[in-house]
């Protein structure tokens, strides 16, 4: 069977590529946990001075599996990522993100939590956690609207409007965007200038720019406990049910 995350070494930089592109490299338990190992292996390795996150194929990610979400929905309310969200959002080490294609729901939300953010022309950001009857994760909801303000976080959250990767870049929520077929490249430029940095002072200098870390893990914390909660509405049920059943949902019979 093929492996839904692939693990690449090249030097000091760890790659960690989303493969599942018959689903839109839509995200499992599985696949969370071995994003949380790879970043821990980072972390733990003194050889291995920057991790890379990307995916195969024409989507970053599609964000959570949606028969995942149902699944849980119905037994185990424990939301999949709540173990990959504390561990990306405490990394020490310098994390980039080539984003080829589109970034959904956490594929967008955990991009907060990368240092760099490389994206291919056809990158595209939506978090549409309202039209699935859930709310924002990964501390999005406090970290949006302080990078871009509240207007245009609420357009993104709220309305879950798209962003492409140009506009992206003018708000200032990635870094460059280039050619869809230059993205690994630039992205390993990237990794490996990193990489040849003294490493405690990129370590420090990371802690320094994510000062006010604690706030970020108590909205963590305070979002998923509403999001498990919303993983069990009657609202989420139908929009789970309506996006398996290729439809489109209906909201009309909720108060
Ligand atoms: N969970 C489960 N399956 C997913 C998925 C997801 N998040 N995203 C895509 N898939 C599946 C589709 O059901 C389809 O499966 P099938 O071939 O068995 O029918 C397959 O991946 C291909 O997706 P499809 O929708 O046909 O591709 P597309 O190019 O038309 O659209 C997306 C791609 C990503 C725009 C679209 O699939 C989408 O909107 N996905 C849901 C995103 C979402 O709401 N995520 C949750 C965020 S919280």
């Amino acid at each position: 069977m093929t492996a839904t995350v692939v693990i690449t070494r090249t030097d000091g930089v760890l790659e960690i590529r989303l493969n599942r592109p018959e689903k839109k490299n839509a995200l499992t338990r599985a696949m969370y946990d071995a994003m949380a190992d790879a970043f821990r292996q980072v972390d733990a390795d003194p050889t291995l001075r920057v991790a890379l996150l990307t995916g195969t194929g024409d989507t970053f990610t599609s964000g959570n599996d949606i028969a995942d979400f149902q699944a849980r929905a119905a037994g185990n309310r424990e939301a999949s990522a709540s173990r990959f969200l504390p561990t990306i959002s405490s990394m020490q080490k310098p994390l980039i993100a080539a984003v080829n294609g589109a970034a959904i729901g956490v594929g967008t939300t955990m991009l907060m939590h990368c240092d760099l953010i490389v994206a291919a022309r056809s990158a595209r950001f939506v978090m549409p956690f309202t039209s699935l009857g859930l709310v924002p994760e990964a501390a999005s909801s406090l970290l949006f609207p302080r990078l871009l303000g509240h207007q245009r976080a609420s357009a993104l959250l709220l309305l879950g409007e798209p962003l492409d990767a140009a506009t992206a870049h003018e708000w200032g929520f990635v870094n460059r965007v280039v050619d869809d077929t230059a993205l690994m490249e630039t992205a390993h430029e990237i990794a490996q200038r990193l990489a040849a940095l003294p490493p405690q002072a990129v370590r420090l200098t990371k802690r320094l720019i994510r000062h006010g870390a604690s706030d970020v893990a108590g909205r963590i914390d305070e979002e998923l406990a509403l999001f498990r909660e919303r993983l069990g509405s009657p609202e989420a049920a139908e929009a789970f049910k309506a996006f398996l059943e290729k439809r489109r949902p209906d909201f009309s019979q909720f108060a």
